[in-house]
């Protein structure tokens, strides 16, 4: 029992950044409720004595922010009820992330190094939690914007109870009407097109369904001010096309007002919008970033990307517990080493969604057919339902019969072979070891990821069509007629 609590502590944690500060050590909820009274009411023992909070509780999981901040960074917060709350390690995430971009050498520096690192935090909300994150971890500059009168009001609350990073922060107000001045936009434009859907054009997604524009207030073209110039912009965008898909994970509760969470045409359209100011703005941004919560829009929006001109694109994966989102980043500064537009992310670490999952079907019975999947072909499977992975060694031979088998009936007939899986595939050479494992994204929408686990394999080079043979299997037997394939 403690081993397996170990491995799937281990497993949650392996998403986090290593200079994030909860990597090694995650929040001491018993600790944390012993030194604040405010915060014990809303910790509860489990029968094994290990400390939990209820994550369906907004006011536990904004208490439970509010005291990270004090205690970990020295930051004084607060928001009103019912607001997007934030969960302090993953938001460090995506700065460090930022941090790591800044610090390489794809694109080039050319700034001095007492220049003060400069980023714009797009939609800041009440929470205003990247502008403090990043002002206090890392003594960052910061515009931060928003649309909403609530969220600029927080957000200078938040900024000026905050005495020793306020003079590090500006809050922003976006207004529906602001113009975009066109001597702003020949000024910052190398490029003709208007600022509307026009400049990228709206794309069908590989399931046929057209995208929507974004139309609410400016993004960052007609927010930023002439002459002003940015190391970085990142944002957590509106994910959501409408409040009810937003409001579907019943594990959590981290609030979201409709505003915050909601735009016409969801996270893609809007991010579609950040990429196309970028177009404008160029080189006023050293790197533009967004988040992206699916999967299937990144891949749309990395070609979008590479389509308007973009020199280097990145992306990363951001998981903690079993929800994964995205980090995208692009810019238009010359890059210092080539690039190649591609779409793969890292060829040992490969995923897809599963969407509109028949609701008979649990992320458990996906991990019960993977496994089945391989040990079909005499693959030895090791099943993990806490971490939810399968653990797979397959030799060369079992390779081959994979990739050979039919598609379509190829889960049942494995079930059928199941109990002839030999075990002893380790000791060979050439065997191919990876893992699988099933993440919920939200309500009916599952991702695999497949992680190749020794590289030096000679068959490592097949991961990629066995992972491919995996996703048509999966999607054919779980979401017939209604599977998106990537
Ligand atoms: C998902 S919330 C993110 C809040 C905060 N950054 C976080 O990570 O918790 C999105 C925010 O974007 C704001 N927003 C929407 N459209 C905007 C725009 N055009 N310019 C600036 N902010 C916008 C919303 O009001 C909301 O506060």
């Amino acid at each position: 029992m403690a081993g397996k609590r170990k491995r799937k502590n281990a497993a949650e944690r392996r998403g986090i950044h290593p200079r994030n500060k909860y990597s090694d050590n995650p929040p001491d909820f018993a600790l944390l409720a012993s030194l604040y009274p405010s915060f014990e009411p809303f910790v509860f023992y489990l029968r094994d004595g290990r400390p939990k909070i209820d994550w369906t509780d907004f006011n536990a999981t904004r208490e439970l922010t509010r005291v990270l901040l004090l205690h970990d960074h020295g930051i004084n917060w607060w928001i009103p009820d019912g607001q997007l709350c934030p969960t302090v390690p993953n938001r460090l995430n995506y700065i460090h992330w930022i941090e790591d971009l800044l610090a390489s050498d794809v694109i080039p520096t050319n700034r001095a190094d007492c220049d003060v690192i400069k980023g714009f935090d797009i939609g800041t909300g009440t929470n205003c939690i990247y502008p403090l994150l990043g002002a206090s971890v890392l003594g960052w500059k910061f515009v931060g914007s928003d649309m909403t009168d609530v969220a600029i009001e927080w957000a200078n609350r938040n900024v000026e109870s905050n005495p020793h990073i306020s003079h590090l922060i500006e809050i922003r107000k976006v207004h529906f009407e602001d113009s975009i001045e066109e001597s702003q936009i020949s000024q910052k434009s190398s490029n003709e097109g208007g600022s509307e859907c026009s400049s990228i054009k709206s794309e069908e997604t590989r399931s046929g369904t057209k995208k929507s524009c974004y139309n609410g207030p400016p993004v960052l073209l007609g927010v930023v001010k002439d002459e002003e110039m940015f190391d970085f912009c990142m944002c957590n965008p509106p994910f959501f096309e409408t409040i009810e898909e937003g409001g579907l994970n019943p594990k959590t509760s981290c609030g979201g007002t409709s505003e915050e969470m909601v735009c016409s045409g969801g996270e893609h359209a809007f991010i579609t919008r950040i990429i196309e100011d970028s177009v404008k703005l160029k080189h006023t941004f050293r790197w533009y970033t967004s988040m992206v919560g699916r999967k299937l829009n990144l891949n749309t929006l990395v070609s979008e990307i590479w389509n308007v001109g973009a020199t280097v694109v990145k992306t990363t994966e951001f998981v903690q517990g079993r929800t994964s989102r995205w980090g995208l980043a692009w810019s238009f500064l010359p890059a210092s080493r080539k690039m190649l537009p591609s779409h793969k992310i890292e060829e040992n670490n490969l995923s897809f969604m599963l969407e509109g999952l028949h609701r008979q079907h649990s992320g458990f019975d996906v991990l019960q057919s993977v496994e089945s999947h391989f040990s079909g072909s005499g693959a030895s499977c090791k099943l993990d339902s806490a971490a939810f992975n399968v653990d797979i060694t397959a030799s060369k031979d079992q390779i081959d019969s994979i990739l050979k088998a039919e598609t379509h009936n190829t889960v049942d007939a494995a079930e059928f072979n199941r109990s002839n899986s030999p075990n002893d595939q380790q000791s060979q050479p050439d065997a191919m070891r990876f893992r699988i494992s099933v993440l919920q994204q939200n309500p009916g929408t599952l991702l695999v990821r497949g992680t190749l686990l020794d590289r030096s394999s000679s068959t490592s080079g097949l991961f990629s069509p066995i992972f491919q043979h995996l996703k048509d299997v999966l999607i054919n037997k779980f979401c017939t007629g209604r599977g998106i394939k990537l």
